[in-house]
Order: C-alpha cells, then sequence, then structure tokens
C-alpha cells in the first residue's frame, strides 16, 4: 500500500477508536492497542514527513506553554441559560412561550442533560479545526487552540465523504469524569498543589491550564449542544445529527417532546438515571427545536427566551458531626469548618462542610456528635441543611476565643459584622493565606505556588512576607522534602517572570478589600501607576462610576497602613512592574514575535504576509531556529517545516494565521 494511503486509513482507524472511546464510551480495543497504532503511525510519519497534516493525531499536543491566552471575540454571544427547579416553574415556562408563539398550539423541544463543566466554541473552516475559544464574558473569550486539541472527543477534522467547504462553528461543554476528577486531585495533593473543588472548576481550570502537556493528560471530554454563527439546517436536532455525522460528541440522549408530561417523564428518568453517570449533570436542557420559532422567540440580554435549565434537586444525605476544624484568612476572618463522619452524597464522598460563620453555627444551633443533615448541588459547595437531633439533646458549640494558628486572643465581633478575625497582622494563616492569594491564577499568577508548598516555605522560615518571595534561592527551597533541583529552578523562574504582571494584575494580588480582578482593571486603568493611585482621594475616586464610597474608603484605608508601605517598597526594590501598559487592551498576537513563512499562501503574496505581520507588531524572518515562535505553512512547505516540528515550534495553518491576524475575530 503507498504511505499516503496507509496514513490516512491508520488516521481513520485512530480517528473511529477516539470518537468510540471518548464520544460513545463504548471502546472496541484496549489502551495498549490504541496506543501501538499511534506508534504506527508515528514511525510512518517519521519516514514520511511530508504527509504529516495538522490533522493527524499525532499533532494534539504540539503546542508550546504560553504566558497568556490571547482574546477570542465571540462570533455571536455565547448566552447562559435560565433556571427553573420546580414543575410549577417549568409549566409556567411553557405556557409563557406557548403563549409568545401566539395561537399555534404546537411545540417540539428537545431534551439533553446539563453537563456540569465550562463552554467551549470550535471553528471548523473547510472541516479543518482552526480555533477554540472560551466563553469569557460572553462576547470575548480565551483563545485555548492548542489546549483543546489535546481532548480527544474533539476531531481535528470534521470527518465527511465529501469536502467541506466554509465555516462550522459549534459550542459545547468541556467536562471531567468523576473518576479523572478524583485522580486530578490526587496529583495536585501528592505535588502539594492546591485541589480542585469540584468537576466542573477542574474541567475549567484544565482547560485553561499553560501548558498543553498538563491539558493533555487531564482527560477532558467534550460534548456539543449549540452552535455560533453560520448557516444552519431547520432544527437543533437537525444541527445535532449533523454534528453526530462529523463524529463531534453530542449529549448521550437527546430527545424530541410534546408534551409537558412527556418532558416530567425524561425529567425523572435522567434524575433517577444521574448518580449512575460517570460524570455530573445537575439537570436538563429544554430546547424549542425549530430554528424559526428560536428566532421569533429571540433572546434577553443574558439568556435565550427558547431554552430553559430545569435544575435536578440537590443530593442529600445524613452525617454526623465529629468536630469543628477553624481555618484563617487573608484578612484574619475565622471560617468554622464542619468535619463530619464521612458520607457518600450523590457519587461524591464528604468529610467536610464550611459552616461559613459563627451565625450559621448559631442559626443552625449545631452540636458536636449531633445527627445532621447536608446537601451537595452539582457545582456547589456542601453544606449543612439542618440538625436533626433534638434541640434539648445538643450541647452548642461555643466560639473560639484564641486563634488558632497563632493563639492571638480573638476580640468581640463588632456590631455590624458577624465575622470573628485574629487580630495580629503577623500571624502565620493569614501570611499563608495571603501568598496563596498573591500568587493566585488572578493576581501575579505565579505557576506551582499551592498551599503545601508555600505552607512549607513558611515553616522552613524562608521568607518573611510577600515580597520575600523574590528574593528566594533555589538553595533555600532544596531545604524542603517537596523540592527536588529541577522543580526549585522552575518555580524561582515563575516568581522571577510574574515581576512583569500589569498594575491591574499586582492590584488584584494585594488583595484590597472590595478590589477583585474587575475593580482592579478599571482602576489600573484610570491610574496606570500604583503611585498615582496611592496618592489620589477618596472622592476622586468615587468618580469612577464603577468604584462606590465603600471600595474607595478600602483602598484609601489600604494605602494609610504602615504595612502597605513597606510591602510597596520592598516589591519596587525587586524591580516588580507597578504600571499598566498604555493603548489597546486587545494585543496583537504577533507583536514582539519571530515568524517564519513557509509554502505558498493561496491568499497573500510572501511581501503581503510580511507586511501584515510587521503591522501586527511581529517580526517575519528566513530561517526557524529555536526563537522562533510561529511557522505558517502554506501550500508545498519546505524543509522548515520539518525544522519547526523538531524544534516544537507553533505551526500555523494559513487559516489559522488569517484567524489571529484579524482583529475583529480576537
Ligand atoms: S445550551 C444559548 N445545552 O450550561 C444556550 N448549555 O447555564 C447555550 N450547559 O453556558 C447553552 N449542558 O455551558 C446548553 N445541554 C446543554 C448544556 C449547556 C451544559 C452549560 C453551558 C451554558 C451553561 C448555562
Amino acid at each position: 500500500m503507498n504511505p499516503a494511503k496507509e496514513i490516512q486509513l491508520l488516521k481513520d482507524e485512530i480517528d473511529h477508536h477516539n470518537y468510540l472511546y471518548y464520544a460513545l464510551d463504548k471502546p472496541e480495543i484496549s489502551d495498549q492497542e490504541f496506543d501501538s497504532l499511534i506508534q504506527k503511525l508515528k514511525k510512518l510519519e517519521e519516514e514520511f514527513p511530508g504527509w504529516i497534516t495538522p490533522d493527524s493525531p499525532t499533532q494534539r499536543v504540539g503546542g508550546k506553554a504560553t504566558s497568556s491566552f490571547l482574546p477570542h471575540k465571540h462570533s455571536k454571544a455565547m448566552l447562559s441559560l435560565d433556571n427553573v427547579y420546580t414543575e410549577e416553574e417549568f409549566l409556567a415556562w411553557w405556557n409563557r412561550v406557548i403563549k409568545a408563539l401566539g395561537s399555534d398550539n404546537e411545540m417540539e423541544v428537545t431534551i439533553e442533560p446539563k453537563i456540569d463543566g465550562t463552554s467551549l466554541s470550535l471553528i471548523y473552516q473547510d472541516g479543518l479545526l482552526i480555533s477554540a475559544a472560551t466563553r469569557g464574558d460572553g462576547m470575548v473569550g480565551e483563545d485555548v487552540t492548542m489546549n483543546a486539541k489535546t481532548i480527544r472527543a474533539i476531531p481535528l477534522r470534521l470527518k465527511s465523504l465529501n469536502k467541506l467547504s466554509g465555516t462550522f462553528e459549534c459550542r459545547g461543554e468541556v467536562y471531567i469524569h468523576r473518576s479523572d476528577f478524583d485522580w486530578i486531585n490526587r496529583q495536585a495533593q501528592k505535588a502539594g498543589e492546591k485541589m480542585f473543588v469540584n468537576a466542573r472548576n477542574a474541567a475549567s481550570g484544565s482547560l485553561r491550564q499553560k501548558d498543553p502537556q498538563i491539558t493533555a493528560q487531564r482527560k477532558l471530554r467534550f460534548c456539543v449542544h449549540s452552535h455560533g454563527a453560520m448557516d444552519l439546517p431547520e432544527s437543533h436536532a437537525d444541527f445535532l445529527e449533523t454534528c453526530k455525522r462529523y463524529l463531534l460528541p453530542v449529549t448521550y440522549s437527546t430527545l424530541l417532546c410534546q408534551t409537558p408530561d412527556q418532558v416530567m417523564e425524561l425529567y425523572s428518568k435522567l434524575a433517577a438515571a444521574r448518580k449512575t453517570l460517570p460524570y455530573e449533570i445537575d439537570g436538563i436542557v429544554i430546547k424549542i427545536n425549530s430554528y424559526k420559532k428560536q428566532a421569533l422567540l429571540g433572546n434577553t440580554a443574558k439568556s435565550p427566551r427558547w431554552a430553559i435549565a430545569f435544575k435536578f434537586k440537590a443530593f442529600q444525605a445524613e452525617t454526623m458531626l465529629l468536630g469543628v476544624e477553624y481555618s484563617v484568612g487573608r484578612t484574619g476572618t475565622i471560617t468554622p469548618v464542619a468535619k463530619v463522619r464521612p458520607v457518600e452524597c450523590g457519587g461524591v464522598t464528604i468529610s467536610s462542610i464550611s459552616l461559613h460563620n459563627f451565625d450559621e453555627i448559631e442559626r443552625l444551633g449545631i452540636g458536636l456528635g449531633d445527627k445532621i443533615l447536608i446537601e451537595r448541588a452539582g457545582d456547589v459547595i456542601p453544606k449543612v441543611v439542618r440538625v436533626l437531633t433534638p434541640a434539648e439533646q445538643r450541647t452548642l458549640i461555643p466560639n473560639p476565643k484564641f486563634c488558632p494558628s497563632c493563639g492571638e486572643k480573638i476580640p468581640l465581633p463588632s456590631e455590624e459584622e458577624v465575622a470573628l478575625r485574629c487580630p495580629n497582622f503577623n500571624c502565620q494563616a493569614q501570611l499563608e493565606q495571603s501568598i496563596l492569594h498573591f500568587a493566585g491564577r488572578d493576581g501575579m499568577d505565579i505557576e506551582g505556588m499551592g498551599p503545601a508548598i508555600v505552607s512549607q516555605i513558611l515553616s522552613k522560615k524562608l521568607i518573611k512576607g510577600i515580597a520575600g518571595l523574590y528574593s528566594l534561592k533555589k538553595e533555600e527551597l532544596l531545604q524542603c522534602d517537596l523540592f527536588a533541583a529541577k522543580k526549585a529552578e522552575k518555580l524561582i523562574d515563575h516568581i522571577q517572570k510574574s515581576k512583569i504582571r500589569p498594575l491591574s494584575k499586582l492590584l488584584t494580588a494585594l488583595g484590597i478589600r472590595h478590589v477583585g480582578e474587575r475593580v482592579a482593571q478599571i482602576l489600573a486603568k484610570h491610574y496606570p501607576s500604583l503611585d498615582r493611585l496611592a496618592q489620589t482621594q477618596k472622592e476622586e475616586l468615587t468618580k469612577i462610576p464603577e468604584v462606590g464610597p465603600i471600595i474607595a474608603e478600602s483602598i484609601h484605608q489600604y494605602f494609610l497602613q504602615e504595612k502597605t508601605l513597606e510591602l510597596i517598597r520592598d516589591l519596587k526594590v525587586h524591580g516588580v512592574n507597578m504600571l499598566e501598559p498604555q493603548g489597546s487592551l486587545i494585543a496583537s498576537p504577533f507583536s514582539n514575535k519571530s515568524i517564519v513563512i513557509t509554502g505558498e499562501l493561496a491568499h497573500f503574496t510572501r511581501s503581503e504576509a510580511e507586511k501584515l505581520i510587521g503591522t501586527l507588531g511581529g517580526r517575519c524572518t528566513g530561517t526557524v531556529s529555536a526563537k522562533t515562535d510561529y511557522l505558517v505553512v502554506g501550500n508545498a512547505p519546505g524543509s522548515k517545516f520539518e525544522k519547526a516540528k523538531k524544534l516544537g515550534v507553533a505551526i500555523l495553518t494559513e487559516s489559522e494565521f488569517i484567524q489571529l491576524s484579524n482583529p475583529i475575530s480576537q
């Protein structure tokens, strides 16, 4: 057989088994047999590199780690869904829709499970996957193409006998099986990193990993549930059928109903099946099947009128309160955490439940040894619903008098506060939490700085405050048993790299009360230097529409503290950036990047493409080296293609290049 044909047959076979495994959950061959198919293909491609195509299964994990994701402007807003929780609410929605559609009382809806994951939009151009983006704020998401390519349920090319042309944009849910979620958390625990609170966060966190190699290990799944801007068939069911034909996974059952009774029957069936599924679903999604009728009903600002999520009731279980532990937050707030006899609740074992604050303990009237009813609703953290032990048999838990971390006496809370606080600014637990917040994703984004690592760094007394992070040495880290040489070097590298984060990130990282990610961005836009912000009067700050008197007062108080001034001074000494870059918020993906073009482009002459890259702030060079950021590949590419692949340079097809160069699509 000629190699081209052999390669194509192998690719088809691999795609087929991927589909059976990841879309249908019905594998027909063992993992070893699958791996040997991949190895066979790899060998053939090594022998005949000219036949490697961007849709080859060997190209799934090729991308380099990135420091940030590029913005992606959605062709059509990615909306959310309205929820109903009871049969009455569902019937009210049904009747509203019938009324809005006029005299025609006939209605057909599709029923799908509501999968608890994170949404992703995929764009296929002429059948080839060219872009994948998260939802973001619904209008602009993050470009996670390299990561999405590692998800084996996502076809790199749509399966079709005919040559496909045009744009096909489908949207769906990235999710994770419970067993894979447990595995991720076990790995994180071993490495001393932060664990995910639920499967949805694990899916979303894994999809937004900076290193596609890590995303690839996370066994993410995908399932289509909606579409972007494109030519459409008549109905949603037809659209999903098309997806199925293309080997795109769709929800495991999409069913049609004409009456509310039929919907209720399916609701009960799925609610009963819920526990037996390997992944979390938290309700059903009901959608008007006809696209014409969907258009008639239209959308509100946030959600379509033609669809509704009918949520399941939370899982409940009975257990016993074994004890209460106290955790100290970065501002000294003490949170009581109930330790309960481990109990299975909707497929998850629960042994620990936050009680939020001391008012909650009082409200529940909870005591040690009490029988309690707990509940867990999909993405929400578990909670104590009520105490089942009769009131007269309970012994209430007294409030703690001393900080569980530093032993400082806890003062009585003020009138307007329900929280108990440790008043000691030098409390170790507060510092630990402040560092975790500082290094967190929304803050300085220091990869690898998880709770176990921070706790070891502090217990070895390697640093006294946040700024100390920047003078940590490899030899010092090696004193902690969580580190081997390479890991220590990596962490130091990540710490040093965080110095160049923009002011908005630093502001979030500082953890000023009431200043979260969004407010920090707004502040940095108005005051692009930290010194200027620190000197601004309260009254001036409240002139910004999004900044009210509470936020302004909190910022004012923050910059009055001696501790703050000391921290800012120390951060400056270490060279931490205190400015917000000016100009357009949407950076060109090619700015300061080195780009090489190979092969013939269909839409540009070579010099036009070079000019475009120049306009977007990139540099075009003639040879591929380890410093090359992107190789743009046209028709009949030369040896540069091979070299780029060997060096792991990110490879862009012409459509990907067009997509990235077009500011409207970012
Ligand atoms: S349809 C325009 N169908 O739920 C409507 N969403 O709460 C687009 N989700 O953002 C969504 N399963 O991420 C749809 N079968 C399903 C779904 C589903 C899960 C997610 C989706 C959406 C969120 C809204």
